[in-house]
């Protein structure tokens, strides 16, 4: 037997083409949200948190501004501060001043989008130990045993939500396992009318449409597909069974995508599903904080009640 030996890279992208091709090929055809984030979909994303109608990013801002002084009495000063899926690091660093961590780790799955936005963010904070990562945590989150304790994970824009009911508490209990004495400081979307969820994820200028479809020309890139964004649309749904938001691209004709060994008919009106964007309760997202192994939790939240950011231990 031949033993075939690949670096770990080509190991991953193997790992993340065959993702890709399970889910084409599935009688109910599915894209992991993960492959939205290739560079143009990142700055799409960063477009959507600048519209009016996407009202997570806003109001998660204005709870940690308004309560900013209780969020670091929770968190403690000098601490580390581990930031997932740090993107371009904004959020973090607007903690900075009020939490002043000794130590900065940033993950994202991206990680030369994130080498660039770690290297500017250091040279204006010489004095915080700044270690940039690359990684899919979405399966398995391992923090060096080189990071110092007392780590607080940040984890914002309620991330949680994209993730079905067992993997979040998969990966809170991996945090939990790994807070080494702090805790988790996240922000989460609450349940709200359908009017406004649709308003957030079908937004007028189109942006949540082209970052959906550009979903498909970063499959495109990583498995050689010859899937063509004209041929499908952007569709959203709340779906009030599993309290979430859902977001699809529909065939508007009956197409054929091919790509290197395999190829998939689609009917007209086929759906591919994309993402699931989780929306909870203050009840139901402590529980799911019991369930994971924290044992308390502080609630910080808007007078609309749109959205909370938690402190959990
Ligand atoms: C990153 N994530 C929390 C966003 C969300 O709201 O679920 C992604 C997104 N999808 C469409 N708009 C924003």
């Amino acid at each position: 037997m031949k033993n075939i030996k690949t670096t770990p890279e080509a190991h991953i992208q193997h790992q993340l083409i065959s993702e890709i091709e399970v889910g084409l090929l599935n009688i109910t055809p599915y894209i992991s949200p993960k492959f939205l984030y290739d560079p143009l979909g990142s700055h799409l994303f960063t477009a959507i948190t600048l519209l009016p109608e996407y009202y997570p990013t806003v109001t998660e801002k204005h709870i940690f501004s308004e309560f900013e002084n209780e969020i670091a009495h929770h968190v403690g000063l000098g601490g580390t501060l581990i930031d997932l899926g740090a993107g371009n690091c904004e959020k973090a660093k607007s903690l900075f001043p009020s939490i002043q961590p000794s130590c900065y780790v940033a993950l994202d799955f991206s990680k030369e989008y994130l080498e660039d936005s770690i290297k500017k963010l250091q040279a204006e904070y010489p004095s915080i130990q700044m270690t940039p990562i690359g990684m899919d945590f979405s399966k398995k989150l391992s923090i060096p045993d080189s990071v110092p304790s007392n780590r607080t994970f940040f984890y914002p824009g309620s991330s949680l939500g994209n993730f079905l009911h067992d993997e979040a508490i998969n990966l809170l209990r991996q945090i939990k396992s790994q807070v080494r004495g702090g805790g988790l400081l996240m922000g989460i979307d609450l349940m709200k009318s359908d009017e406004a969820l649709i308003n957030a994820y079908d937004d007028a200028l189109k942006v949540t449409a082209a970052f959906n479809l550009n979903i498909l020309r970063s499959v495109n890139t990583m498995i050689g597909s010859n899937f063509n964004i004209e041929q499908f649309r952007h569709l959203v749904k709340v779906n009030h069974a599993v309290n979430r938001v859902e977001l699809y691209l529909e065939t508007l004709e009956e197409l054929t995508v091919s790509w290197p060994g395999h190829e998939r008919t689609f009917q007209k009106g086929e759906l591919i599903h994309t993402e699931n964007s989780h929306k909870y309760t203050i009840n139901s997202i402590q529980k799911l904080l019991e369930q994971s192994g924290f044992s308390s939790s502080t609630i910080w939240t808007d007078p609309k009640q749109y959205f909370a950011v938690i402190y959990a231990k």
